[in-house]
């Protein structure tokens, strides 16, 4: 029996054009998935369960913060190499739409959370009520696209085959 191992993929990994980084993705991203996917089910048992705020909403508004502060930096270096990696006009919008849509959850959830944020700084200030009501509209309907095109983010991206 001659060698076993794909010569076709490690042709394609070694010779495809812009390749900033692996295709697998890396520890760190699959962590960032992770805290995100936990985001999604505390929100929604938020949404389901409103009033839990102990054990639900300061998790969650935590866990947002840290998930920001990890998924920042991240995102700014995989923007350049993402764009220039992309061979698919329909990849590269789509995925600036799911930027967008990050966007919008982050900062609508940064801006709910800072009327608390304030309060521990010792100072009282609450938005008008009918803008933390768009600002709660924003953040749910910006979550399950936001879930979904995650999904279809990695699902489309380019994984390595013969002739890739
Ligand atoms: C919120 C925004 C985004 C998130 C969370 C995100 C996340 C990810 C993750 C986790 C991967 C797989 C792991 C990796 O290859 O490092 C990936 C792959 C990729 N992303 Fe993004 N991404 C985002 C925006 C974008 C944008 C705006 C582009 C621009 C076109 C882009 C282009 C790519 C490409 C080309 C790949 C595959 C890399 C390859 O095939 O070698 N991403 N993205
Ligand atoms: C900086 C990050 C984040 C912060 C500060 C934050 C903050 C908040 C706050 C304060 C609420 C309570 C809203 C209310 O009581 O009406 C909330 C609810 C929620 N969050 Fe987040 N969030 C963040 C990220 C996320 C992410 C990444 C997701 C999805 C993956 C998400 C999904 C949800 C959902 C589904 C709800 C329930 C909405 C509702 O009750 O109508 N959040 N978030």
């Amino acid at each position: 029996m001659a060698a076993v191992a794909c010569p076709a993929i490690a042709t394609a990994r070694g010779t495809a054009p812009n390749r900033p980084h692996g295709h697998g993705g890396s520890l760190r991203s699959a962590a960032q998935g992770a805290g995100f996917a936990a985001l999604l089910v505390s929100g929604l048992a938020l949404w389901r369960w409103p009033g839990q705020s102990l054990f639900l909403l300061w998790p969650h508004v935590g866990g947002g913060a840290a998930l920001l502060a990890a998924l920042a930096p991240w995102v700014v270096r995989h923007l350049p190499a993402g764009l220039a990696a992309s061979r698919r006009p329909g990849f590269t919008q789509t995925s600036l739409a799911l930027l967008a849509l990050w966007l919008a959850l982050f900062l609508s959830g940064l801006a709910m959370a800072a009327p608390a944020l304030l309060w521990f700084a010792g100072r009282v200030w609450f938005p008008a009520r009918e803008v933390t009501e768009a600002l709660a509209l924003v953040h749910f309907w910006a979550a399950w696209p936001a879930a979904g095109g995650f999904v279809l983010h990695l699902g489309l991206r380019h994984w390595p085959r013969e002739g890739a």
